[in-house]
């Protein structure tokens, strides 16, 4: 039995479909995040798992216990939500101590676990200071603690880094993750940015109109996104439309553009297909060693690597190479470029 489990669940306001037909079961512990673009239904089924909305079909399970419609504040959870607003007028240790006291935990208890809180979330120095007075990492850092110091069974969190700048983000996505592994408190996340969910979930459900599309860990769903969408949300993919013109055992040949491209896979003889590269499996070589040429158009420099964009007979190329230390070859360059076999992936037949 799954800790928890959301079962056919769909959200209909007026006309408009919020969230369809979704199933997820999280295990106890786990570290979940739902990704996708603006709209696509990740605040919508976080506010049914806390209670703030009422699925309009589906279960969803607690336990093992049916809580589709159980009030909020019978689910046993903490919450930090977008706009994490603290009490202004509360000292930070008020403000993390405040669930407890609503929770009627008694004065000596609520001091204690408001210092192990404090302490967790490394803010034990700010504990007397009022929340305009904090950065807004260290704000970020109340909200989190005022989510987890009332021992939740589950933490949910809605973009709880997105005001923050990308360093003191990447820096506390690692706290987060470590706070969330000490605690051991099953989590799900929202986030529309595939580099956070990769960086911080065991499993990421990526969610496209509502829908589940893929659901997997991060490296197995960035190596095999299965759909185009996917693909492309969790990095970028360089794709080619052709035809299968050859299949022998599980290798096709495409023509792509008139260029020959094997590719490993099942697709029969004649149907147009999609195959995929993403930038970073691409490799460049003195013209005429790869598997085609191409020309470097744009040549970016960005600090850990170089990002290039080439034309060729395939089209535009991205291609991203690792920077070793070394000047590599700059605009109009004529190079060959190459990838290994297993990089190239069928994505849409038909
Ligand atoms: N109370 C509401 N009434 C009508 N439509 C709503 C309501 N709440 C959300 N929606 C619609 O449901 C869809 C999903 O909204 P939701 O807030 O879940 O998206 P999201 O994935 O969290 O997006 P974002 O990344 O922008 O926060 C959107 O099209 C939105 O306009
Ligand atoms: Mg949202």
């Amino acid at each position: 039995m799954s800790f928890l489990s959301l079962k056919n669940v769909s959200k209909q306001y007026g006309d408009s479909l919020a969230v369809q037909d979704f199933n997820l079961n999280v295990e106890k512990g786990e570290f979940i995040s739902l990704l996708g673009p603006s709209g696509c239904g990740k605040t919508t089924t976080l506010n049914m798992i806390a209670g703030f909305e009422e699925p309009t079909t589906g279960t969803i399970e607690i336990s093992g216990k049916d809580m589709t419609y159980a009030a909020p504040n019978t689910r046993d959870i903490g919450i930090v939500f977008q706009s994490y607003a603290l009490f202004p007028h509360m000292t930070v240790a008020e403000n993390v101590g405040f669930g407890l006291e609503m929770r009627r935990v008694g004065k000596e208890e609520r001091r204690q676990r408001v210092l192990e809180t404090l302490e967790l979330v490394r803010l034990t120095q700010f504990a007397d200071r009022f929340p305009k007075a904090l950065s807004g990492g260290q704000r970020q850092r109340v909200a989190l603690a005022r989510a987890i110091v009332i021992k939740p069974q589950l933490l949910l969190l809605d973009e709880p880094l997105s005001a923050l700048d990308a360093k003191i983000r990447e820096r506390m996505q690692i706290e987060l993750r470590n706070i969330q592994h000490e605690v051991g408190v099953t989590t799900i996340l929202v986030t529309h940015d595939q580099a956070e969910a990769m960086a911080m979930s065991d499993r990421i459900a990526v969610m496209n109109f509502g829908r589940m599309a893929r659901l997997g860990a991060p490296f197995e769903i960035y190596e095999q996104p299965g759909d185009l969408f996917t693909s492309n949300f969790l990095g970028s993919t360089n794709m080619f439309d052709g035809e299968v013109s050859e299949q022998a055992g599980d290798v096709v040949m495409v023509n792509c553009s008139g260029v020959e491209l094997s590719v490993q896979g099942n697709a029969a003889k004649g149907s147009k297909i999609t195959v995929g590269v993403r930038p970073e499996k691409i490799a460049l070589v003195e013209a005429g060693l790869g598997l085609i040429d191409a020309k470097i158009k744009t040549r970016i420099f960005m600090g850990t690597r170089w990002a290039y964009q080439l034309e060729s007979s395939l089209g535009t190329l991205d291609v991203t190479l690792q920077n070793a230390g070394h000047e590599v070859a700059g605009e109009g360059v004529i190079v060959g470029v190459t990838w290994p076999r297993h990089a190239i992936r069928i994505f849409a037949e038909g």
